[in-house]
């Protein structure tokens, strides 16, 4: 396994590489969920290269920029373990180089949700995920449906931009209490560990009902709240039960829908999301 830092240094590398290269951007403090990334980029490609970038354009002055957790020596152990091709850790400044000024919005599906209450956190991210790729050019990157918003605008923006590439969202990874896996969870203590399963069990109660046949998505949305509810130390951001392609609010749930949520555990916002009716995003 090959590590850079410079884009370079990652272009000579990727020259040798065999085709189709699989592609796996993250921010690093990688877990299970990351690792099922990699593994299916082996599955189906030839070579598979993965960047630890902690992205600065995508946090908001609010946000946990500085404090967001970060371990280069076991995120490269593990990825050494899986059979990554290569890995590119670049600088700050090698992504945004002085005088940089160009960014990549994606307009009406990032005025909702994460969109709505982190503003200018999907531009951070529709940017560096161009630059990325532009860098990297794999035939195939992979997303976690964990981030489906994310997900979804990155699909939009290689659509509308005529990349060349296929984007694949790959099922979420799952403690065995039902938390999605995410860097953030390390945030939690052990009493909010413990509260934070109510997001998944409120998603799952939601699923079932949905899977006996309601189809009202004011219904869903408040299972989802009932079943918060019981945990004191859970606060609602949002909870959502909306279109895949406009993620507008659904009155009734025609085809297919994303049940999500976003949840202050103390102080840690955990999201998550189910998907109603259909089996990928
Ligand atoms: O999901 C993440 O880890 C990040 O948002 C991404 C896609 C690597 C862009 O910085």
């Amino acid at each position: 396994m090959k590590v850079v830092k410079t884009i370079s240094e990652l272009r000579d590398s990727r020259r040798g590489l065999k085709e189709p290269v699989g592609f796996v951007p993250t921010m690093g403090f990688l877990h299970e969920g990351h690792l099922s990334l990699v593994r299916r980029s082996r599955e189906e490609c030839q070579s598979t290269v993965v960047s630890i970038f902690v992205n600065p354009t995508q946090f908001g002055p609010q946000e946990d920029l500085t404090r967001y957790p970060r371990d280069l020596p076991r995120d490269l152990a593990m990825l050494e373990k899986e059979g990554t091709d290569l890995v590119f850790v670049p600088e700050a400044g090698e992504i945004y180089p002085r005088g940089f000024q160009t960014y990549v919005q994606a307009e009406e599906l990032t005025k909702r949700l994460e969109g709505a209450l982190r503003p200018g956190h999907f531009r951070g991210v529709a940017t560096v995920v161009t630059i990325l790729l532009n860098i990297v050019q794999p035939q195939r990157a992979y997303c976690g449906q964990k981030d489906a918003q994310q997900s979804l605008v990155i699909k939009r923006m290689v659509q509308d931009l005529n990349l060349p590439l296929e984007i694949v969202a790959c099922p979420t990874v799952r403690e065995e209490d039902g938390l999605a896996m995410s860097s953030r969870n390390v945030y939690l203590n052990p009493q909010e560990r413990k509260a934070a399963s109510a997001l998944s069990r409120g998603l799952f109660v939601a699923e079932k009902a949905f899977q006996d046949g309601e189809r009202d998505g004011e219904q869903l949305r408040n299972i989802v709240r009932q079943t918060l509810k019981e945990e004191p130390l859970a606060r609602i951001d949002y909870i959502s039960c909306a279109d895949l392609e406009t993620l507008q609010e659904l009155q009734r749930i025609e085809r297919g829908a994303l049940l999500s949520l976003a949840v202050f555990i103390g102080k840690t916002r955990l999201i998550d999301n189910v998907l109603l009716g259909v089996d990928s995003l």
